[in-house]
């Protein structure tokens, strides 16, 4: 089953065809960052403007490199509805009803974060941890990304229940934040892995999120801490830091790695936390964040030494694409029910979703 997958949902203009959900025949992902850059930070309209310009020629390409030579050639197409920012999203949602109506193949929406969910039953290449051959239910998900910080349980596919979710500041969002006090540019994530190479954890005593929150509701908080960075970046004199992303000053990366650490050490404590409570046979991290290192470092030793099976998918797939919403796309579209959670079925009459939740138990 040959999908076109389409995403918009926020400031990579992305398109994909997917074979039977796991095989990736073409992938292509044209990002803004440079654009958004100068703002220090995504700026929606111009956003929309530029998937409208990008988006004929991101879909010409990902169908000529998985050699389709006609749209009517495929079985589904399938486009990211929600959440994310609405003009960039009516981008992806109306291209993709226009390529259905023209070319008369069934058109689904997919929800972006159950995309992030099924970004992992995507080629194995470059992915950290078991195949996804291997994966066994349940499953606890991991889910960083820019706008979001979810531990899911996924009793099987298209059944998901949110164990708990950040309070504030989204991992990603915190990393981009704190890369801004620091003066190293956006996007954050990259930038602060870069200059936390040079620096030494231990030269900070950073606060802990949430201690002490053993209500086993897996929640986050990410705010206080950011504040916490940036009391000590002006401490240390870095008011008016200007450009440091080339050469970060030894208190920058000190700052940078310190951060990082207790990041990385609090989303997978709260992630281990919920498989042991939840006694899961997998365990799963996606979503931009889980393109860090020390985190694909960490949670491989972690969940290796209570043999626990963990994957996170090539850092491809991390980051917004649009394989991870065929992938969803096909899982979905599998299953013996017409509502399937995530999956939008309204076909012309869809309608996009800014704040679009994880659905929850809809598999009945
Ligand atoms: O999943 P994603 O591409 O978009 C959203 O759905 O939000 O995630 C983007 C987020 C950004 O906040 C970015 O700073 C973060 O992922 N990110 C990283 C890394 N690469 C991207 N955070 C930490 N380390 C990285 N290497
Ligand atoms: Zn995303």
């Amino acid at each position: 089953m040959r999908i076109l997958a389409i995403e918009t949902s926020c400031d990579e203009t992305a398109a994909a065809v997917v074979d039977d959900g796991h095989h990736v025949l073409s992938s292509i992902v044209a990002s803004q960052i440079e654009l958004h850059a100068r703002f220090g930070g995504i700026y929606p309209e111009v956003a929309s403007r530029q998937h409208v310009l990008a988006i004929d020629g991101v879909i010409a390409t990902a169908l000529r490199e998985a050699d389709i030579a006609a749209v009517a050639d495929l079985d589904l197409i399938a486009v990211t509805y929600g959440p994310g920012l609405v003009g960039s999203l009516m981008v992806g949602v109306n291209t993709a009803k226009g390529l259905s109506l023209a070319s008369g193949v069934p058109l689904v929406g997919v929800n972006h974060l159950v995309g992030h969910i099924y970004s992992l039953w995507l080629d194995d290449t470059g992915a950290v941890g078991c195949s996804w051959h291997d994966l066994a239910f349940p499953i606890v998900f991991l889910i960083v990304s820019g706008g979001h910080t979810e531990l899911v349980l996924m009793e099987t596919h298209g059944q998901f229940q949110v164990l708990g979710s950040t309070l504030d500041d989204a991992a990603g969002e915190a990393f981009d934040k704190v890369a801004r006090i620091l003066g190293l540019g956006f996007p954050g994530g990259p930038v602060v892995e870069r200059a936390a190479e040079k620096g030494d954890p231990h030269q900070h005593d950073l606060p802990y999120p949430l201690q002490g929150n053993l209500s086993h509701r897996f929640d986050f908080s990410f705010s206080g801490l950011k504040t916490d960075m940036l009391h000590r970046a002006r401490k240390a004199g870095l008011q008016d830091p200007g450009d440091e992303e080339n050469a970060p000053s030894p208190v920058v990366a000190d700052l940078a790695a310190a951060f990082q650490a207790q990041v990385v050490t609090n989303l997978l404590d709260k992630t281990m936390d919920a498989v042991q409570f939840h006694e899961a046979r997998s365990v799963c991290i996606c979503g931009g964040v889980s393109a860090n290192q020390q985190l694909r470092q960490e949670a491989t030793e972690r969940f290796g030494q209570i043999c626990v099976p963990m994957r996170i998918p090539p850092l491809r797939y991390c980051t917004d694409n649009a394989a991870m919403i065929a992938a969803a796309a096909y899982a979905l579209s599998q299953l013996e029910t017409d509502a399937p959670a995530g999956l939008d079925r309204s076909d012309l009459g869809m309608d996009v979703i800014a704040r679009l939740p994880i659905p929850e138990n809809s598999l009945t």
